[in-house]
């Protein structure tokens, strides 16, 4: 294997292209939260992305972590056996196992950890332990993420269940925060939002959905607008539920006859916030490339908008494709092989880490 210094990523603006990745064969295990997923890559082609999504938690308005590493148990060893026919690769034929490490339900990652660390074991390969933050990031590396690869360094913008981050994005393994969220994630504001209009979890897809039908100016919600990059998201859930209860004084059925305004006035409202945020960080920090990543980056007006902001400023915009948006070991895979091109494995005796720091 080359050493890092050789690699492309390091020489400045340089496109990283698909040969540049070693012809080396991975297998990643995903399971922080609460999709089992494994995948297949051999250099940054995906060869296979199996995700099982767990029913069982939308009864209960939201994740509950017990049941969510009961399910994982249940699912690992079917979706591992999935990827690998799909991507017509045997055990043997494995030069790593990927898994994510953290951050994440703890129960839940130790599902993915331990069968990894088997399995590692058992073949005598590389264990490579992944970031969930950095590889949602990194997925814009897979091959048919987008129409082109992001040059280093770029801005991302990540938006999830649990997280919102802006990160500047220097080398596959040089990632710095420069601005997040203090209280809730953008997806929890959308969860959140969505659960006070009656609509089951999660319940981001749902307002996008809806929103696309509604008024984005029919209601104003207030949100926080800190100084530097960070945000805030429990004001705007208030301020939500506020115009709700006062709103259902005079009309019981106020959310089913403003069902769609209400969600696109929410949509609306964050997506704002994200962009005027990420927006503020570029012209800071003079980078003139922008990528969105994590469940959120699935949203359409947030898409839009992020198209819209680099157009008018001829920046150059990355945009994942839908699959590689929520949570998917496809992700953990290029972040794995990252990892493996620098040599940095980690021992058998890992352990999976909730607040695996940044
Ligand atoms: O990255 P992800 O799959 O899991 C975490 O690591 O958290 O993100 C899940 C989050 C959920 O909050 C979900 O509601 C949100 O992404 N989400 C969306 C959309 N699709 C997924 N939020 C808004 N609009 C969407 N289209
Ligand atoms: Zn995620």
């Amino acid at each position: 294997m080359r050493s890092t210094d050789a690699l492309s990523y390091h020489a400045e603006s340089k496109r990283m292209r698909s040969t540049e990745f070693p012809d080396k064969v991975l297998l990643a295990i995903e399971s922080s939260c609460d999709d089992t997923s494994a995948a297949v890559i051999k250099g940054n082609k995906i060869l296979a992305n199996f995700i099982t999504n767990q029913e069982v938690h939308a009864k209960y308005g939201g994740v509950v972590p017990e049941l969510a590493s009961r399910e994982h148990q249940k699912n690992i060893v079917p979706v591992v056996h999935s990827a690998l026919e799909e991507a017509s690769i045997g055990l043997d034929d494995l030069d790593g196992i990927a898994f994510t490490q953290g951050p994440g339900l703890m129960g839940s990652l130790m599902v993915g950890t331990s069968f990894a660390k088997s399995l590692a074991l058992s073949l005598d390969v590389p264990l490579l332990g992944v970031h969930h933050m950095h590889a949602h990031i990194l997925a814009h590396f897979i091959e048919d993420a987008g129409e082109k690869l992001p040059r280093f360094p770029f801005l991302c913008l990540t938006v999830s269940g649990g997280h919102t981050q802006i990160v500047k994005v220097e080398s596959p393994s040089k990632l710095t925060i420069l601005g997040e969220t203090l209280d809730d994630a953008a997806g929890e504001a959308f969860d959140k939002s969505a659960k006070l209009l009656g609509l089951p979890y999660p319940g981001g897809p749902l307002v996008d959905k809806y929103a696309e039908l509604g008024n984005p100016h029919a209601f104003e919600f207030s949100i926080s607008n800190l100084e530097g990059f960070n945000f805030s998201f429990s004001g705007f859930k208030t301020s939500v539920l506020r115009l709700l209860q006062k709103e259902m004084k005079a009309d019981p059925q106020f959310i089913e006859n403003n069902r769609d305004d209400l969600c696109a006035s929410v949509r609306f409202t964050i997506v704002n916030s994200l962009i005027k945020q990420f927006k503020k960080a570029a012209k800071a920090e003079g980078i003139n490339q922008l990528a969105i990543a994590g469940g959120v980056s699935a949203n359409s007006l947030l898409r839009s908008e992020l198209q819209r902001l680099c157009n008018e400023n001829t920046w150059d915009c990355f945009i994942p494709k839908f699959a590689y948006c929520t949570d998917n070991a496809a992700m953990i895979a290029i972040t794995g092989m990252f990892q493996m091109m620098e040599n940095k494995k980690v021992e058998l005796s890992a352990k999976a880490s909730a607040r695996l720091p940044f």
